[in-house]
């Protein structure tokens, strides 16, 4: 297996990805994408994109990145996002505690403080840098804070996941899907997550890039529509109960191994999409989080994992979270966040409601008074105690007597009932994702590195060059690259070399076609064409080039458009 140093050196080498502020001395935990890595990445989301918004007919927005407290306080991470950490008790180098315990444990990112201050202490862990002693196991905040506005301003948080800004915009999502659900939001973005102690390469970055979709869908059905399709497709599963299984989607829920429709066909699509890409089926796996690992979200999550160069590891998190999110944006926002299930035919019900005294409330409350009065309607008043109802209202708890209220009886014809919807969240770790391709479709040939990407995300679809560059030649293969490159195929003339050297340049970069202009294509029009596998070349006329890589690149057989040679 290849090792990481000799991929990220090829990465640097040849511009897939640079360390972060390098003439600074670079900052661990920050990379910067070069033009091919970009070209890959940008490949990468256009894959995921169409098989998301044109394959699932779901909706794509674009949020910001950064959000008042109040979000973060609402989605739990500024209270409960958190990692585990030790310092060194000498040279004071900070240290995620699961990952110094990671080979004397077999999930030790599920353990708690006490438990991993217990391995850490038995084994006679030390600071891996100087030998010295480590601090007891305490939290870390991962979030990375700011302050909106001049002055004191307002504290804000840079989003530790794109999920965020499709909850709180649901209001606005819903209305626009026309009420319905299902409903499928997908967002590309960065992330920001003050990691402990960033030490693999892109695996843990500070600022990364994710592709998450948030899947709205009914609680009460969890069923798929085109789950039958994909039934008998197998995925490799590892339960948290410790089986390793091989098994059908369909099986895997008729089993109760996974626990619906909807999240059974998302492990299926991210398999789908992570093969297309160039992942390597065979290092590629399924891993159910213990109970005590999942995040503080989630009801059930199944992790997609590769195996690369670090071990097994998490690519894409496809998570069922519940109603948690929108509940508790509901609780500290007093927004309506619920969905309409209509009945099939309407209902008359009799029942208790709050009504708010709002002209005791506005003097009692001035400003806030609108906003706990809002909430006090949406409260049930089977919370009332002793006369007193409490409510939560921006995270603070307020009791309002009786005065502030009356509970009347209303009669109503429903035609149906308001729902929290749950969430069934694909998340997509696009760094690590990019990574593992460049991981997988790494080989070697005859001593030379040959990247075998899929041509879909190969940075560059085919290099062109002339035989030499004179005669004609060079006028001739300028001509077609320009051709090629203004139809929207991404091009690399070469004129300088050798043409094996040229061609093993562009085998380094995972280049799947080479189209030379030679003598003869001055005579009879016909160039050849080399693809990077096989290294198999043909000729054909350079007339309607542009349609062949098309064709090429749709995975069809180029032979139908050979010529003889002469
Ligand atoms: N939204 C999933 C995550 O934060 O990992």
């Amino acid at each position: 297996m290849v090792n990481a140093q000799d991929i990220l050196s090829l990465c640097k080498r040849r511009g897939f990805l640079y360390p972060s502020f390098e003439i600074y001395g670079g900052v661990a935990g920050m990379y910067d994408y070069g033009p091919l890595g970009t070209a890959l990445k940008n490949n990468i989301i256009d894959m995921w994109r169409r098989l998301y918004t044109l394959g699932e007919g779901f909706i794509e927005i674009d949020s910001e990145t950064i959000g008042p407290e109040a979000v973060f306080k609402a989605s739990g991470h500024v209270d409960e996002f958190a990692d585990k950490m030790v310092k060194c008790k000498v040279c004071d180098e900070p240290y995620r505690a699961d990952h110094l315990v990671d080979d004397k444990h077999p999930n030790a990112g599920a353990l708690n403080e006490e438990e991993l201050d217990k391995l850490i202490r038995e084994n006679g862990v030390v600071c891996p840098a100087c030998g010295g002693e480590l601090s007891t196991v305490e939290e870390f905040n991962l979030m990375f804070k700011t302050i909106i506005g001049p002055g004191s301003g307002r504290v804000g948080y840079m989003r530790p996941e794109t999920a965020q800004g499709i909850f709180v915009n649901f209001p606005h999502l819903y209305r626009y899907n026309r009420e319905k659900l299902p409903l499928g939001v997908i967002q590309v973005g960065r992330g920001y997550r003050n990691e402990i102690s960033p030490r693999q390469g892109v695996i843990r970055l500070r600022e990364f890039n994710m592709m998450e979709c948030e899947l709205f869908v009914d609680p009460e059905d969890k069923s798929w529509p085109r789950f039958n399709n994909i039934k008998d497709d197998i995925l490799r599963l590892l339960t948290n109960d410790g089986r390793e299984l091989e098994i059908s989607v369909g099986d895997a829920v008729a089993q109760g191994i996974i626990c619906n429709e909807v999240l059974a066909y998302f492990l299926w699509l991210t398999q789908e999409f992570l093969e297309a890409i160039g992942v390597d089926g065979d290092r590629l796996r399924f891993r159910q989080h213990e109970k005590a690992e999942m995040a503080h979200y989630a009801a059930d999550c199944w992790d997609a994992e590769s195996l690369l160069s670090y071990g097994w590891t998490e690519i894409v998190g496809i998570a069922d979270r519940g109603c948690w999110d929108l509940s508790r944006h509901i609780r500290f926002s007093g927004a309506d966040m619920t969905a309409f299930k209509r009945f099939d035919k309407p209902k008359e019900v009799e029942k208790d409601s709050i009504k708010p005294r709002y002209d005791r409330l506005g003097p009692a409350y001035k400003s806030r008074a609108g906003k706990i009065g809002k909430i006090m309607e949406a409260a049930d008043p089977a919370t009332i105690q002793n006369g007193t109802l409490t409510i939560e209202v921006d995270g603070e708890m307020i009791s309002l007597g009786s005065e502030l209220f009356e509970v009347v009886r209303v009669k109503e014809k429903i035609s149906g009932e308001k729902v929290i919807p749950h969430v069934i969240e694909p998340s997509h770790g696009l760094d690590r994702i990019t990574y593992t391709v460049l991981e997988h479709v790494y080989t070697q040939r005859e001593g030379q590195t040959l990247m075998k990407f899929p041509p879909a995300v190969a940075p560059i679809k085919i290099g062109v060059f002339p035989l030499m560059a004179r005669d004609g030649l060079d006028e001739v293969a300028m001509k077609i690259e320009e051709n090629l490159r203004l139809g929207g195929i991404e091009t690399y003339y070469d004129d300088s070399g050798s043409i094996g050297r040229r061609y093993a340049r562009m085998d380094e970069i995972g280049t799947p076609w080479c189209l030379t202009v030679d003598y003869q294509s001055l005579e009879d029009g016909t160039v050849t064409l080399r693809e990077r596998d096989t290294t198999k070349q043909i000729r054909i006329p350079y007339a309607g080039i542009f349609n062949v890589v098309h064709e090429a690149l749709c995975g069809e057989d180029l032979s139908a458009f050979e010529v003889a040679s002469e």
